[in-house]
C-alpha cells in the first residue's frame, strides 16, 4: 500500500487485529504478558533489542498505537507515553538535564511547569533563566556553557503568547541545546514544531487529543535516540500512561482533525464577535489580526486554535461576576472539551504565582480564558454576551 497521509495514520494505524477480528481497536488492559518458554522469558529480560511486551510500566500494545499515532501526527521517529502532561515535563527535565545544568524556560508557562522550574529544580542544582515570549530577542543573552535546554509552549496558557519555533531551533541547534515545545494549545492538527526545528515535543493529551474532558494523559515525541533515553526514564521510574486511558486517546485521534476545525472556526468567530465589546478591554486569538504575534501565528499554525482569552475592563470583580452569570458554559480549569469552559487563571491555575510574576506573563485580574467547545456557536456566543452584561 501507498504510504498514508499523517491524518489518515490518525484514523487507520492500528494494533495488529486479534482472531476475534473485531473493527475498532482493541484494548489490552493486562499489567504485564506470558511466555511460551523459560528461555523466551530469559531473552526478553537479558536481551534489550527483542521487540517483546514484557509489562505495562515498560510497554503495552495499545499505548503503543497511542504513541505511533502522534509520532506520525508530528512527523517524528519514536515516542514515549505518560500517565499526565505533568509526567511528559517532568520526565523530559529528569532525562536530560543534570546537577550543574541549566534550563532557558519562556517565563509564560503553565503553573505546575513554572513550580517545577523554580522549586524543584534549583533543589537538585539545575539552574534557571526566564525570558519574556514578547522578547525573543533576549534570548541569546542568558545562554551560558551549561545551558542543555530551551522550553517554551507555543501558544502559552493562558497567554496565548506566540513565537517563532523556527528561531529557536537556530539559536539552539548550533549549540547543542535541545528545543522542547509543549504544544499541548496547537496538537499537531494545528502545528507541527518538529517540522520547525524542535528536538522534542510534547503534550497533555488530558486536552484536545482526548477533547471530551475524560481521561488523563501524556505523551512526548522526537528523535529515536532521545525517545530512547526518555523510555529508559520513563519505564524505571513509573509514571506511565495506563492502557484503558491509552485507549480512549487512541479513539480520540480519529476525530482530531475535524474537532481542531470546528474548534478553530468557533473560537475565530466567537473572538470577532467579542471584539470591541463595550466591557472588555482587549481579546486575543491566535488568527485575529490585532493578535501582537499574527505573522508568526501565520506562519506556523494551520489555524488559531480553539483558545481565546479577553480583558474585562472591570477587573477581578467583574471577573468573578461574569463567571457567576454564565449559564450554560462551564466553570472549571481543564481545556480542550467538546464543551465550551470560562475559567479566570488569576484565582485558579496561576494563583500559586506571586501578583508581579502574573503580571510578567499578561495574567491580569480581569483575564478570562475561554476554551471554545463544539456547540452551535450562537449558543456559545449568546452565553457569554449575557453574562457580559451582568459583569
Ligand atoms: C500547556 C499545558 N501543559 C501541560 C499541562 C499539564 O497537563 P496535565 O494536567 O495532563 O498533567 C497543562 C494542563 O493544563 C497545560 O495546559
Amino acid at each position: 500500500m501507498k504510504e498514508l497521509h499523517p491524518i489518515t495514520k490518525a484514523i487507520r494505524l492500528q494494533t495488529e487485529r486479534t482472531l476475534e477480528k473485531e473493527h475498532s481497536t482493541p484494548l489490552f488492559l493486562t499489567s504485564s504478558f506470558v511466555y511460551d518458554s523459560a528461555e523466551d522469558m530469559g531473552a526478553a529480560f537479558s536481551d534489550d533489542t527483542l521487540d517483546v511486551n514484557i509489562y505495562s510500566r515498560f510497554s503495552n500494545p495499545t499505548v503503543d498505537e497511542f504513541i505511533a499515532k502522534i509520532a506520525a501526527l508530528e512527523n517524528a521517529e519514536d515516542g514515549v507515553a505518560t500517565g499526565t502532561g505533568m509526567a511528559a515535563i517532568f520526565g523530559v527535565f529528569m532525562t536530560f538535564l543534570k546537577q550543574g545544568d541549566h534550563i532557558i524556560s519562556a517565563s509564560a508557562v503553565f503553573g505546575s511547569t513554572h513550580t517545577i522550574l523554580t522549586k524543584y529544580m534549583p533543589k537538585w542544582g539545575i539552574d534557571y533563566s526566564y525570558f519574556d515570549m514578547n522578547k525573543p530577542e533576549s534570548i541569546e543573552a542568558l545562554i551560558k556553557p551549561s545551558t542543555k535546554m530551551l522550553y517554551v509552549e507555543t501558544p502559552s496558557n493562558p497567554g496565548l503568547d506566540i513565537i517563532d519555533i523556527d528561531f529557536l531551533a537556530s539559536l539552539c541547534k548550533p549549540r547543542n541545546i535541545l528545543l522542547v515545545v509543549d504544544n499541548c494549545f496547537a496538537t499537531p492538527a494545528v502545528q507541527q514544531p518538529i517540522n520547525f526545528g524542535a528536538d522534542l515535543v510534547l503534550h497533555s493529551a488530558t486536552k484536545f487529543i482526548d477533547g471530551q474532558g475524560r481521561v488523563l494523559g501524556g505523551v512526548i515525541v522526537g528523535k529515536k535516540e532521545l525517545v530512547k533515553e526518555l523510555y529508559l526514564f520513563i519505564r524505571n521510574t513509573g509514571p506511565s500512561l495506563s492502557p484503558f486511558n491509552a485507549w480512549v486517546l487512541s479513539k480520540s485521534l480519529e476525530t482530531l482533525h475535524i474537532r481542531m476545525d470546528k474548534h478553530a472556526s468557533n473560537a475565530l468567530t466567537l473572538a470577532k464577535k467579542l471584539e470591541g465589546h463595550a466591557k472588555i478591554s482587549v481579546v486575543k486569538y491566535p488568527f485575529l489580526e490585532t493578535h501582537p504575534q499574527y505573522a508568526i501565528a501565520k506562519k506556523q499554525m494551520s489555524s488559531g486554535g480553539g483558545i481565546l482569552t479577553f480583558e474585562l475592563k472591570g477587573g477581578l470583580d467583574s471577573g468573578r461576576k461574569f463567571l457567576n452569570a454564565l449559564e450554560m458554559i462551564s466553570m472549571t480549569n481543564n481545556l480542550g472539551d467538546s464543551r465550551s469552559i470560562a475559567s479566570h487563571p488569576a484565582s485558579t491555575t496561576h494563583s500559586k504565582l506571586t501578583e508581579e510574576e502574573r503580571q510578567a506573563v499578561g495574567i491580569t485580574p480581569g483575564l478570562i480564558r475561554i476554551s471554545v467547545g463544539l456547540e452551535y456557536v450562537d449558543d456559545i456566543a449568546d452565553d457569554i454576551l449575557q453574562a457580559l452584561e451582568k459583569s
